[in-house]
């Protein structure tokens, strides 16, 4: 097991954090499209290998989480998680198969793809992921989360990460509580907390190894639709508050999701939040959006500016390091 802990701090310890480049091929064609580029699994990979060959992958990114198209794709003849580990980095897969209508229930959603696991994780563990991602996505309003919802997927999330240690990878445990709605930020906190707190129960209950695991969870915020504005000192309080009162100290670590955020919120409160954490926890970054938007809107003027496209992530790569070690500052964010 000590393995899996070792495995959990390179991802994300000494100011690295995880590329989260695992948009299923739905979602990043309403990325590309978004951008005017055509979603072609050709376009997919040169955007991904931009990334994935840049410089910041050896500073700043411990992990990269892939989608199962990329886990099996070749460039140049060479495979990409081998492009990866090259690089120093942790290749990791998403292996949930999506967010489905729960029973019972009728806005909510439950997380599928325990059906097969097993074997699914025994393949990406010989392609060379070492580990795992699986989200469950809970919806804020005044009846829900549901006591199901929070049940459901924590029982979901507890039985993938027992499997995903049993075949020698980290599971990511990521109970994503969703920013939609006008919900005020102490809302979010409560929600979270019992969102939290019911899913260390079902994992220790299951037997998973705390030690090896990482918990990607949203910060604390208002709901996009809120009026409420709160700076990044109260972000970070909240969140901190929420995580040191939910989550047990064996966990190596917490990556969070940006969800939704710019990429100078989510720079800047990982910032305040590491400024003011106390506790053992490293607090570092399992950013999609936060870290790809302004290279995927630079690549798509032109596809073949692979050095201009890589110039950008770094930047976003090296602001969220700074920001993952608490020595992030608005003066670095302009040079
Ligand atoms: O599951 C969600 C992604 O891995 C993180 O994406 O940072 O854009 O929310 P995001």
């Amino acid at each position: 097991m000590s393995e899996l802990n070792n495995i959990a701090l390179k991802i994300i310890g000494n100011g690295k954090g995880i590329l989260a480049a695992d948009e299923s091929t739905g979602t990043m064609t309403k990325r590309l499209e978004n951008v005017k580029v055509k979603s072609s699994s050709e376009n997919r990979l040169k955007f991904r290998h931009t990334l994935f060959s840049s410089k910041s992958m050896t500073t700043c990114i411990g992990g990269v989480i892939l989608y199962d198209e990329t886990i099996k794709q070749e460039f140049d003849s060479r495979k990409i998680p081998k492009i990866i580990s090259d690089k120093g980095a942790v290749p990791g897969i998403k292996v949930d198969t999506g967010a489905k209508n729960l029973a019972n229930s009728s806005e909510e959603k439950i997380t599928e793809g325990l059906d097969g696991l097993r074997d699914r994780l025994k393949e990406y563990y010989k392609l060379g992921a070492r580990f795992t991602k699986w989200r469950g996505v809970y919806i804020i309003s005044n009846n829900y989360p549901s006591k199901i919802a929070i049940s459901t997927n924590a029982h979901a999330l507890a039985r993938y990460s027992a499997l995903a240690q049993e075949a020698g990878m980290v599971p990511i445990v990521e109970p994503e509580v969703l920013m939609d709605g006008n919900h005020t930020a102490e809302i979010c906190l409560t929600k979270t907390s019992e969102v939290i707190k019911k899913c260390f129960e079902e994992l220790i209950l299951q037997k998973v190894d705390l030690k090896g695991v990482i918990l990607k969870p949203n910060m604390i915020l208002p709901g996009s639709k809120s009026d409420q504005k709160i700076s990044s000192d109260e972000v970070a309080e909240l969140t901190l508050k929420c995580l040191n009162e939910s989550v047990p100290n064996e966990i190596p670590g917490i990556a969070f999701l940006s969800g939704g955020q710019t990429e100078i919120e989510a720079t800047k409160n990982l910032d305040t939040i590491n400024k003011k954490n106390k506790s053992a926890f490293i607090m570092s970054y399992s950013y999609g959006r936060a870290l790809q938007q302004s290279a995927l809107k630079y690549w798509s003027k032109n596809l073949d500016d692979v050095n201009g496209t890589q110039n950008v992530f770094n930047h976003r790569a090296n602001m969220c390091s700074l920001a993952s070690q608490g020595k992030w500052t608005e003066q670095v964010e302009k040079k």
